[in-house]
Order: C-alpha cells, then structure tokens, then sequence
C-alpha cells in the first residue's frame, strides 16, 4: 500500500509544500493533483503509473515423491479432533505418503465423524495414551485445547513418536523448557503449527527485507479485527454435549476441577484455564511470522493494555488487545486484535523500513519503495518576500541536482502465490520430510517457545498493568 500523504485543508499536501518550495517552478502544479502533478513533472516511474509490477510467485518442487514406498509410509495418529485436527489431518493426507490410523478425542461425536470421513478401520480412543501405546503410530498431530500441548506432545514424544503440536506452543512458561527438553532428550521430531512459517510468501518476505527493499527496519504492525460471533469463539455446541458423550474429566486435565460445562467444552478458548487469550490465539502467528522474517529471537520489553469490552458472556480473557514490543535489532513490533470491530473483517502485517512499506495481506506481499530525499527542503512561504527569494536561489544553487521534485515517485511491487496456495500444507511437507529425513524441521520447540513466550508477555502485562521483561536467548521472564 502506498503511504498516504497528509493534505492541509486547502487539498494540498504538506509533504509536497515542504519538498515543491525549493523550486519556484514547481509552485503551480501543487495544485494538480499528485498524479497529474508527478505526470507533469516526468518523474513517476512506469510502476507507480500503470499500477504494481506483478510477479507471480513459484511453488517450491515436492521433496517427497508420490510414489512413496510403503515401507516409507508415515502413519499418523490425531490427538484432539476438533475443528483445526480434522482440518490439519485432511491436509497432511494430501502429502504423499502419509496415512492416518488412529483418533483420540474427549467428544464420543467427533470420534465417529472421524470414522465417517476417514473410514471404519480407524481406531478411535477417549484416552489418548491408547494411541502412544501402539506400534503402528509413527507420528501424532495434537490438536487440542492449549492447556493440554505440553503434556500430550511431551508424551508422545517419551513413547518414541515424532510429534506436529498445533500453536500456541504454551499454555504456562514452565512448558517451554519441558518440550524443548523432551524433543532433545528423545531425539524426536517436533515441529509447532504456526503454518506460515512455511508460506511462500514469508520466504519471499524475509528475502525482500535482507536485500534491502525497505531499508532500515523500524517498526513492524500487525492486526486481525474480526466482526463476527464465530470470529469471537462462539462456536456452535453440538446438541447431544453431556458427560455421557464429553469425556470432561479428560478435558478438565490440570485446569480447575469445575462441574461440566459444554460452553468451557466447546468454546474454551473463552476461558484462560484452558486457551491463552487472543494472544495465544492470534498473537502468536504474528510473532512466528515477524521471527521468521526478520530472523529476530524475539522481544524484550512488552506492554499490553485492553479490555473486555463486547463479548460478556462469561469469558474472563479480553476481547481487544493492543501490544508494543521492542525488539534488540532497533524496530517496534505493535499488535492489535480487536473482537469488536464494525468494518470488514481483516488481517494483516506491515514492515516499515527507511526507504519503504512491505505488506502481506491476503495471498500477496507488497512493497511499495519511497526513495529517500538527497535535499533537506525548505519551508520559506510564511518569510518576506525579498526573504523568500534570496533562500530559493541559494537553495537552487546548492542543491542542483535535487530529487525529489514534488513527491518522490513510489515504485510498488506485487507479489503473489498461486491460486489455492495452502501454507499448511507446505508446513506438513516440511514436516514430514524431517520425519523421514532426521532433519531439522523450519519450527521447532526453541522457535515456537520464542514465539509463543513472546506472544504470552501481553497477557502478563495486562494482567499485571505494568511493563514486562523478557530474556528472548535465554526464553526467560526477566
Ligand atoms: N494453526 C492454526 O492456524 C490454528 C487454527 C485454529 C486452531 N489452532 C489450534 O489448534 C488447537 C485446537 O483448536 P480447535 O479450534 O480445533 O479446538 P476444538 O475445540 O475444535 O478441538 C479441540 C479438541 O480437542 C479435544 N480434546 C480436549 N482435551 C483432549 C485430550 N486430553 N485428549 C484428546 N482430545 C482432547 C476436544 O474434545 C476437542 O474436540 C488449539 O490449540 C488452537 O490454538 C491452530
């Protein structure tokens, strides 16, 4: 997106009076608009004129073949059958070489939907220690509520399975060490679900900001407002949900012993025993994208503030969140989810640098580049006349061969993935490749705590109403 320009109330920008006073002959064509203005001038370049320069982005060639061999097959088990675990297993299916082969969830419901989409031969289970104990189980995909990552990921890696444990990577500080622990000790595969570490256009943006697109880096912005009771965690109960069909002891884990509630069941991300607030939720892919960009280890000073402000339902985590990080490379990182947000829903991620914007929204990454001014300027129009006039010579003389004149032209580059691009998918690849391979996966337990340690520093501060430290290489609270 191109940098918008403020106007003084007679419809002319400030920055072009400021830049345009320097040369008399520029003066007039202020009042054009800037189009027509830069037109006139012979300075707006072909991109900025006939729109972005488009490029299409290529989809990196598949590093397993479809023609696996069966004694390669990976045989993955899928802890936590809800909305985002049947999603991420009908995606890793499309990888070649993987099956599933068995279920575990706390919902008797979800389990036999399970068996209806991936057929009667699964084995499905309320416990999931059922599943660790088989032999025939290579991999586990854990995809349940926040509360419960550290310990089933922990688990199945002690049984010697190769782990994908949905994000955020935490619930509690004291996770992170333990699963950075387990994968070391185990020597098992364990990489977290932040997808877009894995996205075409992340890679693109990362080699964009390293060659220098934008500059200096010095601000980082991100956001994702929604405007809907689902985007709010309304999800919707299923009529049969009682202790008969919800395994709530299960569920219940460490969390508080309460008596069974379907709404902390089916919506517990409301509820901070059980999910992380819009940080965990939210945050942390904003984080896992910014790292994964810039290659910083993360923050070191974090403030929050926000509220609970619409969604009163019995929630206790906020509904609008506004976060400012300072990270040790020299930018600001400066977040926002708002659940109650009157216009469209919408999310995005913007790289502020010295000479441009760099923006990922929707399947593109954008750069818009503002070369920098090589005069300072010259703000005469309010001295006398005779004043007026002598500054103007002397600042012709001194900068012949100023540039900009008028507003610097904004050269803007697209790019964007192909049609249906799914990073979770790319992500399962890396995944599974690692699993086959012994390699390192491109998120791993140090990666996804620096993230999701970061991510969580919003919710201390908040709930502390102070500022909160952080050491982002030794992933401590300070
Ligand atoms: N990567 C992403 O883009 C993305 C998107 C959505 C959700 N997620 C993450 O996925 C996880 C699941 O979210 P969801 O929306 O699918 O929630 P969900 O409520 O739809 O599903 C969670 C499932 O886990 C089951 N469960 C709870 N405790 C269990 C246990 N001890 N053993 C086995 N199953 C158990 C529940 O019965 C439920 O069916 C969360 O951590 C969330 O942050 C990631």
């Amino acid at each position: 997106m191109s940098k918008q320009i403020p106007s003084t109330p007679s419809g002319v920008s400030v920055d072009a009076q400021r830049t345009t006073a320097a040369t008399p002959t520029a003066v007039e064509p202020l009042l054009q608009d800037r189009r027509s203005f830069l037109r006139t001038a012979g300075v707006l370049t072909a991109a900025s004129l006939a729109g972005p320069r488009l490029h299409a982005l290529v989809a990196q060639p598949q590093s397993e073949s479809a023609t696996t061999s069966a004694n390669d097959r990976i045989r993955l088990a899928l802890v936590g059958a809800g909305g985002q675990g049947q999603y991420d297993t009908s995606v890793a299916l499309q990888v070649p070489g993987v099956e599933l082969v068995a279920v575990a969830d706390c919902y008797q419901g979800r389990l036999d939907h399970c068996r209806e989409r991936w057929g009667n031969a699964l084995f499905t289970t309320r416990d999931y220690r059922e599943i660790l104990a088989r032999s025939d189980v290579d991999a586990v995909l854990v995809a349940t509520p926040d509360h419960w990552h550290k310990q089933a990921a922990v688990d199945a890696m002690r049984a010697g399975k190769d782990v994908y444990c949905e994000k955020p990577m935490i619930h509690l500080y004291s996770d992170g060490p333990e699963m950075i622990e387990a994968a070391r000790s185990t020597g098992r595969i364990l990489q977290i679900g932040s997808q877009r570490v894995s996205s075409m256009l992340y890679a693109k943006a990362r080699d964009l900001l390293a060659a220098g697109a934008i500059g200096q880096l010095n601000m980082v912005t991100a956001h994702w407002d929604r405007n809907s009771a689902i985007g709010a965690w309304d999800y919707t109960i299923p009529l049969d949900a009682s202790t008969e069909t919800c395994d709530w002891t299960r569920f219940l884990g460490t969390a508080p012993q309460i008596p069974f509630s379907a709404e902390q069941f089916f919506q517990w991300r409301k509820w901070k025993a059980y999910g992380s607030g819009v940080a965990g939720d939210l945050f942390v892919h904003l984080f896992s994208g910014t790292h994964f960009i810039t290659g910083s280890k993360g923050p070191t000073r974090a403030m929050a503030t926000g509220g609970l402000r619409f969604w009163k339902d019995g929630r206790n985590v906020p509904d609008v969140m506004l976060a400012l990080f300072d990270y040790p490379e020299g930018f600001n990182l400066n977040l926002r989810v708002n659940f109650v947000d009157g216009g469209q829903e919408n999310e995005g991620l913007t790289f502020t640098g010295s000479e441009g914007i760099l923006e990922i929204a929707g399947n593109a990454v954008t750069v818009s580049r503002t070369p920098r001014e090589t005069a300072p300027g010259l703000t005469v129009g309010t001295f006398t006349e005779a004043m007026q006039r002598t500054m103007r010579k002397q600042y012709a003389m001194r900068h012949p061969a100023q540039h900009p004149v008028g507003p610097p032209p904004v050269a803007l580059d697209r790019y964007a993935a192909p049609n249906g691009y799914n990073d979770s998918y790319d992500h399962f690849a890396n995944f599974f490749h690692a699993v086959r391979t012994r390699t390192p996966v491109v998120e791993d337990a140090v990666f996804g705590f620096r993230a999701a340690g970061a991510a969580l520093l919003s919710n201390l501060s908040y709930e502390r109403d102070s500022i909160v430290h952080w050491d982002p290489i030794a992933m401590k609270i300070v």
